[in-house]
């Protein structure tokens, strides 16, 4: 039995998390430059947006780039920020064919123009496409979009747009960057490390976390369907007990 065929379409995540990690492990082992694992990694981007968006999988948000990734050497920056243009450029086609509509999240101001402008194009093109919403966290941090989200309400209440009150888990929800999106439910992160990294901590509440000891890089489509196959055996209780979900 194939493991796609494994896979209950009817209780799919809704929305999958990827954090891409290991790119530079991946390509030390080959004795090659850093650049050239994250040029090996735009690979599995496609095989795995390819393989969700087959499933049905309706949301599929990829780490690409972290806040804290600015504080790596210039070069694989400049490396980083070259490759997600021609990543953009090249898969347009690809996004436009499968019906997915590109989004992003994260400070995107502090994005170098060229990839701020090509990112923008690529959104509007698509924007209409509903078979699955693949988001780039680019220049992204959870605790700076948390500390907007406050400064942003705290400047409602104090404009008495909103009272404070009335604040609750939506009002939230409603000004994070995934305002549009559903809660994550699946989280996976690869490389082998058992670490968050400052992505989507109000989102993954009650995420199922899954680590896989692979290296970016070398994540296949199989890899997710594993991933998906573990995530459907698993009791996600919320904070009930299993006699009440019965
Ligand atoms: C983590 O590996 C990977 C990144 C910081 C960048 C991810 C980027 C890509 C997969 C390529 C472009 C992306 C898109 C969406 C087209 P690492 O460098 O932290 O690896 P290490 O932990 O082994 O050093």
């Amino acid at each position: 039995m194939s493991l796609k065929s494994q896979i209950h379409s009817t209780y799919l995540p809704q929305h999958i998390a990827i954090i891409m990690d290991g790119n530079g492990r991946w390509a030390k082992q080959k004795g090659m430059v850093r650049a050239f694992g994250h040029e090996n990694g735009t690979k599995s981007v496609r095989d795995t947006v390819e393989a969700a968006a087959e499933l049905g999988v309706k949301n599929l948000t990829l780490y690409a780039f972290s806040t804290e990734n600015w504080k790596r050497p210039k070069l694989e920056v400049q490396t980083l920020m070259k490759l997600l243009v021609s990543s953009l450029k090249k898969e347009i086609s690809t996004l436009q064919e499968n019906n997915i509509k590109l989004s992003a999240i994260g400070n995107l101001n502090a994005l170098p123009k060229k990839v701020y402008q090509e990112l923008i194009e690529v959104i509007d093109k698509t924007e209409s496409n509903t078979r699955m919403t693949l988001t780039l966290a680019l220049s992204y941090g959870s605790r700076e979009e948390l500390l907007n989200t406050v400064k942003e309400i705290s400047i409602k209440v104090k404009n008495n747009i909103i009272s404070a009150d009335s604040i609750d888990e939506s009002t939230i929800n409603k000004h994070l960057y995934t305002q549009n999106l559903p809660d994550v439910d699946l989280l996976i992160r690869t490389s082998g490390e058992h670490r968050i990294s400052n992505f989507l901590l109000w989102q993954i509440a009650y995420a199922e976390l899954y680590f896989i000891n692979i290296l970016w890089p070398d994540f296949t489509r199989e890899n997710l369907y594993e991933a998906i196959i573990d995530y459907q055996k698993r009791e996600r209780r919320f904070g009930k007990t299993s006699e009440q979900l019965k």
